[in-house]
């Protein structure tokens, strides 16, 4: 297998990997079956096309932007890249519609509906031109999701960085994945090697989603002090939010701790205080609760308060090393894989490991 020294791109190709996703190669349109997950803040111009140029497949996360700002960040994005990438829409955004129809002016391809059941009349504007991608928590929806009109899941577990579902990708995609063998489904959540993309294009998926490796990317344009963190962190220190009183309710969101997160956990306790003592009323309270975090991505991604922001990052952020540039990200990620696969179809006794290195473990 060459490495092209002017792109790092695998030139002669994964036949075993790419056999696997080919489904969901072709419904990307893009040389691997890996999504680069939607990043506020993060998944903008650079990274989005950055990703799409290396192979993979970039994401735009729209998150509150008007709609003229994201009509702006798309067309940045067509002018940095010829390949395909996606749009991230949030349901809840209150111009949802408007945003869906710059997408459909701009020639947007793919279209991710997150944060919730996507809305019908959405669904069918969204079909009208583009491909759709929606998010499934669980079985029984990722089947309603396909009936009502999505052409791929993504099936995210708790592992991931950001707002969060209660369950884990192994359970998920042992769940889902053998149950609907004709369906479009990316796994996300945790993956943060090659060897987990091989275990899980095996069970079924089409390909995979990933955010975290790519956050502290080289081609990010996250705060340098927001990077640094990523690098240090292990997988234990990206927690979920936890709630503290069952009146005041908490979206779970899973980001690497500081001084926001114990800071967050006074407030729940301060105004559930309040609360208790008839201080406050009810949905007061609960605004207050809500409104805690607005902004705190912000002034971690591009301000570098990474001690009262908030750093979103999923459990695989132990395996961020060091700032990486994308397509050295994806290169590594495809040739683990393609090792994994080729490991596992490999007569038994050349699978196992040398008895030497068996010896040295015990
Ligand atoms: C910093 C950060 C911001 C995120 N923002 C969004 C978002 O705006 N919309 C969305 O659908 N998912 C968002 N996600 C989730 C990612 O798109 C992706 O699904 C997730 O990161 C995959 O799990 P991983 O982090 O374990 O790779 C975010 C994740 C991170 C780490």
């Amino acid at each position: 297998m060459t490495i092209s020294a002017q792109t790092g791109s695998i030139a002669s190709g994964s036949p075993r990997l790419d056999a696997l996703t080919a489904r969901g190669r072709t419904f990307l349109g893009s040389r691997h079956a890996i999504m680069a997950g939607a990043m506020s803040w993060v998944s903008e111009r650079h990274l989005v096309s950055a990703i799409s140029n290396a192979g993979g497949f970039g994401v735009i996360a729209c998150g509150a932007m008007p709609p003229a700002l994201l009509e702006a960040e798309i067309a940045a994005t067509q002018a940095r890249t010829s390949k395909p990438f996606g749009v991230n829409l949030i349901t809840m955004h209150p111009q949802l519609m408007d945003l869906i129809a710059v997408c459909k002016v701009a020639g947007v391809t793919h279209v991710v509906l997150a944060g919730g059941i996507p809305p019908s009349p959405a669904v069918a504007a969204i079909t009208d031109f583009a491909k759709l991608v929606a998010f499934s928590p669980n079985f029984a929806l990722a089947r309603k999701l396909l009936r009502s009109g999505a052409d791929a899941l993504v099936i995210e577990g708790s592992e991931a960085g950001g707002h969060i579902g209660p369950v884990s990708l192994a359970v998920l995609a042992q769940e889902i994945l053998p149950a609907l063998p004709d369906a479009i489904i990316f796994a996300a959540g945790g993956i943060g090697r090659g060897e987990a993309i091989a275990a899980l294009v095996e069970m079924g998926a089409s390909g995979v989603q990933l955010g975290t490796r790519f956050a502290a990317s080289a081609e990010s344009i996250a705060h340098p002090a927001f990077k640094k963190a990523f690098v240090r962190a292990s997988a234990r220190d990206a927690v979920a939010s936890v709630q503290f009183d069952p009146r005041l309710p908490v979206i779970p969101v899973r980001a690497l701790k500081n001084g926001g997160t114990e800071a967050f956990m006074e407030k729940q306790r301060e105004v559930a205080g309040r609360l208790e003592a008839g201080l406050v009323a009810l949905p007061e309270a609960q605004l207050e609760i809500e409104h805690y975090w607005a902004g705190a991505l912000r002034r971690a991604v591009i301000d570098g308060d990474i001690e009262g922001g908030s750093l979103m990052a999923g459990q695989s952020v132990g395996m961020v090393t060091a700032e990486e540039p994308v397509a050295s990200i994806i290169d590594s990620l495809v040739l683990q894989a393609e090792s994994a696969l080729a490991r596992h179809a490999a007569p038994l006794e050349s699978a196992l490991p040398e008895p030497a290195s068996l010896e040295s473990a015990a």
